[in-house]
């Protein structure tokens, strides 16, 4: 192991197997008839195939990746190059814009996950510039506060690119949202005000080639908090995600151009449960370094998320109970900071026991008639 920091390495249960399974993949599903729509073709059907198509994935999976997804190349290619400019500069450079506990965006080589530290270095920004959030993560603390992005000197056209590359990923992830609110039998806006004022945010990741890559990982073993997941990967390969029916870790095999979506926990509270946010985590590797870009849709900070009123009732109770989102993100951002010795905020710390759930529910029916 010679000089690799024993603060990267893996317990044994976590550390990626050399044989992974590569044999079925996850679901590729193409946009076409919504990005192109195509007035020769009977639209009302062929969408209903691709609702049932992505509810179906959601579902089964909780990952899957489009094509055909109508965000230009260029606009892809744009990013991808800014990112590996910026992060061949010198450590010194990219410091100039380092997160601090003030200045939460920006550049940073430490994070952690559960607990290991990650084998990767990346730059966070926020999509809507500045973002609106609870200032502190005490509950009664009603004070709220700022966050900005820290834009690099170089590249120059650093900002520009990105901010280009945001505005695609919210027209896809409002369409994506749309088809989502469509599988749940929900009407297609259903989603739309949450996102109204949000917390989105980019993040550029780099994972350099690691001298360890049996012991340690780009990124642990973990779910993602905010609503849905666009995750843009190299031609390298890297992530894995554990497959519903069995657990065990799926390499995806890199789709030139696709992008890989997943559930977040917001969607799998907003369901109840009925599509659920998947475990996934990176590889790395001795040879080559891997670039990747997800971006993460996050509603409103005052977003109390709780299960949809719709899709509630007697034989299927609210499973958890409300909590609010900037709050959460608040609580979340301070322990990825400080490396507290208690677990990360998570969803399940709402959950409503079983035995709890329908008493809830018939006291809120009774209270209601
Ligand atoms: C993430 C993530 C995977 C990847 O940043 O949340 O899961 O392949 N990244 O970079
Ligand atoms: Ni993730």
């Amino acid at each position: 192991m010679g000089e690799v920091d024993p603060a990267f390495i893996q317990a044994q249960e976590h550390r990626p197997k050399p044989d992974f399974t590569k044999a079925e993949g996850i679901p590729l599903i193409d946009l076409s008839i919504i990005s192109f729509p195509n007035s020769n073709l009977d639209n009302d059907q062929a969408l209903g195939g691709l609702v049932e198509e992505i509810g179906d994935a959601c579902k089964n999976w909780g990952f899957f990746q489009v094509i055909n997804h109508g965000v230009p190349l260029a606009k892809r290619q744009n990013i991808e190059k800014a990112s590996r400019m910026f992060f061949y500069q010198p450590l010194e450079e990219k410091r100039k814009v380092r997160r601090t506990e003030e200045k939460v965006l920006g550049y940073y080589d430490t994070e952690h996950t559960k607990n290991v530290r990650d084998w990767k270095e990346v730059f966070d920004l926020n999509v809507q510039d500045p973002t609106v959030v609870p200032a502190s993560y005490k509950p009664d603390d009603e004070e709220l506060t700022r966050w900005f992005n820290q834009w690099p000197e170089y590249p120059a056209d650093m900002r520009e690119v990105c901010e280009d590359y945001a505005k695609e990923m919210e027209k896809l992830g409002y369409k994506l949202m749309e088809l989502i609110a469509l599988s749940l039998g929900l009407p297609d806006d259903r989603f739309h005000g949450f996102f109204k004022e949000q917390t989105s945010f980019i993040r550029l990741n780099h994972y350099p080639p690691c001298p360890v890559p049996d012991l340690a990982l780009g990124v642990g073993r973990h779910k993602d908090a905010f609503a849905l997941t666009i995750l843009a990967q190299d031609d390298v390969g890297g992530l894995e995600v554990k497959r519903k029916t069995d657990g065990e870790w799926l390499w995806v095999k890199p789709t030139p151009n696709a992008y890989i979506i997943n559930i977040g926990d917001i969607i799998q509270v907003w369901s109840n449960d009925t599509y659920e946010s998947v475990e996934h985590r990176a590889m790395v590797n001795s040879g080559r370094e891997r670039f990747s870009i997800p971006y993460f849709l996050g509603p409103a900070h005052h977003t109390n998320v709780q299960p949809l009123e719709e899709l509630i009732n007697q034989q299927n109770p609210a499973k958890y109970r409300p909590y609010n989102w900037g709050k959460f993100l608040v609580t979340r951002k301070r322990s990825n900071f400080q490396k507290l010795d208690v677990e990360n905020i998570q969803i399940r710390h709402f959950k409503i026991p079983e035995s709890e759930q329908a008493e809830k529910l018939d006291r809120a029916l009774s209270i209601k008639q």
